[in-house]
């Protein structure tokens, strides 16, 4: 990073924190010169963005208070770290334990939080049994595996990562060597996206891999089979890019180029398991790279880091998270923060004005009067579903919460609702704010999202908002 974005981000810092101690404590979201909010959550923050921040949990440490307080407090998003793989749940052929998975999950759910299925059809943490059969059991147990997974969590799983990691390292572009590589040959990855969205429309179904993150032999090679699978008409909604990094495989200079020709493909891209070794000011500003360069790419719907806490890191020696080992923000947490909150694209080249940007559109009803504003926007749709989000907006003063309702039509049922807390009545739901979204300075906004996920793809009607 330059001296002139490092200065910037430092100048930033202090305006953000001049301007939140300069208010009462306590609601998540503040105002800034009643133009702009800063959240004070990686989550809040995100969202403003219309974007996830979420992290890897590990069922076994939900029992720590400090440790599902950092989750609870932080995040908006939670992938399974072990607990949806092949030998977490059909260690044995048929038998199906959901257990620890459930456990996750439902800790999510139940705070709001979406969640990522992590991950169906994968070589590591495989089962030995799947891969002593032939190949056309193999293919059976495949599609099973997929089906009885995607099944149980249906219609609530945000994205399920489909295929992991089936790519090569290295220059030859080639498929990496696995069972259902070597026995089922190239149209495994097909398959198994054809019966995952058989078993779960509503789920965005995604490819996801590591060194993929620049544009690279192994990246192009994962392009080349997205841009045929778009072509041919294969199902597949997302890219996952896990994004570990260390001083060997540092932060690519054209990973926002990289991500960019992935989107250009027609799918979402997401970073997937986000963690980069070091600390200080490095770590802070490789985070900060990262980060920005998902907000500069329109199709990049979040971010997930590979962990809550540097203490429990699958690499914690290299200390890679943003809260380290006794659940302490580092700087590469408030350089996150600061550039979702502040929502630079690029780093700018010219020393900020005293007071910083507008970093939400204002909203298109003039402030001015009392209350809040919703709009409402289609996010995503496809056959028998879609994605879609409401923006509240206070208007010429602040807001301590809103509450908006919405009417489906008959036969249109919600699957999720986040950022929001939901009631349902015969076909409308009132979406009231979360506990760390309603509070709204004037002029400024938020918004929650929900799916339906049976029905048509009509959008409710959004009646008023009333604030309190
Ligand atoms: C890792 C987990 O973090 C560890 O706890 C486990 O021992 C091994 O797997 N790519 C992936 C993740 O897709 O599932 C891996 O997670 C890290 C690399």
């Amino acid at each position: 990073m330059s001296i002139k974005a490092l200065w910037h981000t430092a100048a930033r810092k202090a305006l953000v924190l001049g301007t939140a101690g300069a208010l009462a404590a306590g609601g998540a979201v503040v105002a800034l010169a009643g133009t702009a909010e800063a959240a004070s959550s990686l989550g809040a923050a995100a969202a403003a963005k219309g974007r996830y921040f979420g992290t890897a949990v590990a069922n076994n440490h939900l029992g720590e208070t400090d440790y599902a307080s950092a989750l609870n407090a932080e995040f908006n998003s939670v992938t399974p770290e072990n607990e949806m793989k092949w030998d977490a749940v059909e260690p044995n052929r048929g038998s199906f334990n959901y257990t620890s998975a459930d456990r996750v999950f439902d800790h999510a759910k139940s705070r709001g939080m979406q969640v990522r299925g992590h991950t169906l059809v994968w070589h590591s943490q495989l089962p030995g049994w799947v891969g002593s059969l032939a190949a056309a059991d193999l293919r059976t147990a495949m599609n099973n595996h997929i089906t009885q997974v995607m099944t149980h969590y249906k219609g609530q799983i945000y994205a399920w990562d489909v295929v992991n990691e089936a790519f090569q390292d290295g220059s030859s572009g080639a498929r990496r060597s696995s069972p259902f590589q070597d026995k089922l040959g190239n149209g495994f990855i097909e398959e198994a996206f054809r019966t995952a969205r058989a078993a779960d429309p509503a789920a965005k179904l995604c490819y996801n891999d590591y060194n993929t993150d620049g544009v690279n032999a192994k990246s192009t090679a994962v392009y080349n089979m997205v841009k045929d699978f778009k072509s041919r008409g294969v199902p597949i909604d997302c890219v996952g890019f896990q994004g570990h990094f260390n001083s060997q495989s540092p932060v690519p200079a054209d990973f926002q180029a990289n991500l960019q020709r992935f989107a250009d493909l027609g799918v979402d891209v997401q970073m997937t398991e986000v963690d980069i070794e070091g600390s200080g000011t490095a770590q802070a500003n490789n985070y900060a790279t990262v980060v920005r360069g998902c907000l500069a790419v329109t199709r990049c719907t979040g971010i997930t880091v590979w962990g809550v806490t540097d203490k429990y890191s699958w690499r914690a020696s290299g200390t890679p998270l943003l809260l380290d080992g006794s659940y302490q923000k580092k700087p590469a947490y408030t350089s996150v923060l600061d550039v979702l909150n502040g929502g630079t694209t690029t780093p700018p080249t010219t020393p900020p004005p005293t007071t910083p940007p507008p970093t939400t559109p204002p909203p298109t009803t003039p402030p001015g009067g009392t209350g809040c504003v919703a709009t409402y926007t289609t996010e995503q749709s496809w056959t028998g579903g879609y994605n879609g989000t409401v923006t509240i907006t206070a208007r010429g003063s602040a807001i301590n919460g809103w509450s908006v309702p919405l009417t489906f039509r008959s036969g249109q049922t919600v699957s999720t609702v986040w950022n929001g807390t939901s009631t349902m009545s015969g076909t409308q739901m009132t979406v009231r704010n979360a506990p760390y979204n309603g509070s709204l300075g004037a002029g400024a906004s938020t918004s929650f999202g929900f799916t339906v996920n049976s029905g048509d793809a009509t959008p409710p009607a959004v009646g008023a908002c009333t604030a309190s």
